[in-house]
């Protein structure tokens, strides 16, 4: 039985205070531990102050990049003993923004993967495909790609340590939500892939969230699904009382 994660992707929203006040509005609205495991990733500037104070709660912290290097002079960035440090104890690695405007590939994804369960953080690997890489048939081979890339390696950690988050491009932001037979359909092909790398017990273990506008209204039908484990959410992350009822969902 995998427990359900879901994670909110804050982006580059929220100041401080801002972060303080809805996670503050997160931790009175659910009080159900045990039964999901809940992860907020502020950004990088908030998470100690957040990380503080959840500290006694139910609540994770996740940072939402890392560099694969443990220190050194890559002015701009911060690896993962810093977040590690800073009170997080997830990364959220290789999002399509990331991929997308940062210029981030495969062999750096799984750089960071490397360096994130090295350092004790669990890593929720983003993968997904563009509306044109879906519409010119190649959806399995981006896929197939990005998870083995992205995975190189790692074989030998211990299979809990991993998530992937399905996120295909064109559904994220954008309100166009992958259906039910589409969702599952990635799923269950990327936990295939995993049978691939992994004995069973590992590839049955890993968790594999689903991202790309996912709210109150369509969580229930999609989190239903045999391999979908949990979700990546971002605009519906910002705003407690839906965070929550997705949560409940
Ligand atoms: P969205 O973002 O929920 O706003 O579509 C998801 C993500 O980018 O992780």
């Amino acid at each position: 039985m995998r427990t359900p994660v879901i994670a909110g992707n804050w982006k580059m929203n929220m100041t401080v205070d801002q972060a303080i006040e809805l996670v503050k509005g997160i931790h009175y609205g659910y009080k159900n531990p045990g039964q999901v495991d809940v992860v907020v990733a502020p950004p990088s500037t908030s998470i100690h102050p957040v990380a503080q104070y959840l500290k006694d709660s139910h609540i994770s912290v996740a940072a939402q990049n890392m560099h694969w290097e443990e220190s050194g002079a890559f002015t701009g960035e911060i690896s993962a003993p810093f977040i590690k440090d800073a009170g997080a104890d997830y990364v959220i690695i290789g999002h399509s923004e990331r991929r997308q405007y940062f210029k981030e590939t495969d062999k750096t994804v799984n750089k960071k993967m490397h360096s994130a369960i090295k350092h004790d953080l669990i890593p929720i690997m983003c993968v997904g495909e563009t509306l044109g890489e879906r519409e010119d048939g190649r959806l399995q081979d981006v896929i197939q790609r990005q998870v083995m890339d992205g995975l190189d390696g790692i074989e030998s950690f211990a299979a809990t340590d991993i998530i992937i988050a399905y996120e295909p491009v064109w559904a994220i932001g954008t309100g166009k939500t992958a259906t039910s037979e589409q969702a599952e359909e990635v799923h269950s092909f990327i936990r295939s892939l995993l049978h691939k790398i992994h004995d069973t017990k590992k590839a049955n273990g890993i968790r594999i969230l689903y991202g790309g506008s996912m709210n109150s209204k369509n969580a229930a039908e999609l989190l239903a699904l045999p391999n979908i484990d949990g979700g990546l959410i971002g605009g519906a992350s910002l705003v407690a009382s839906d965070f929550i009822d997705i949560i409940r969902s």
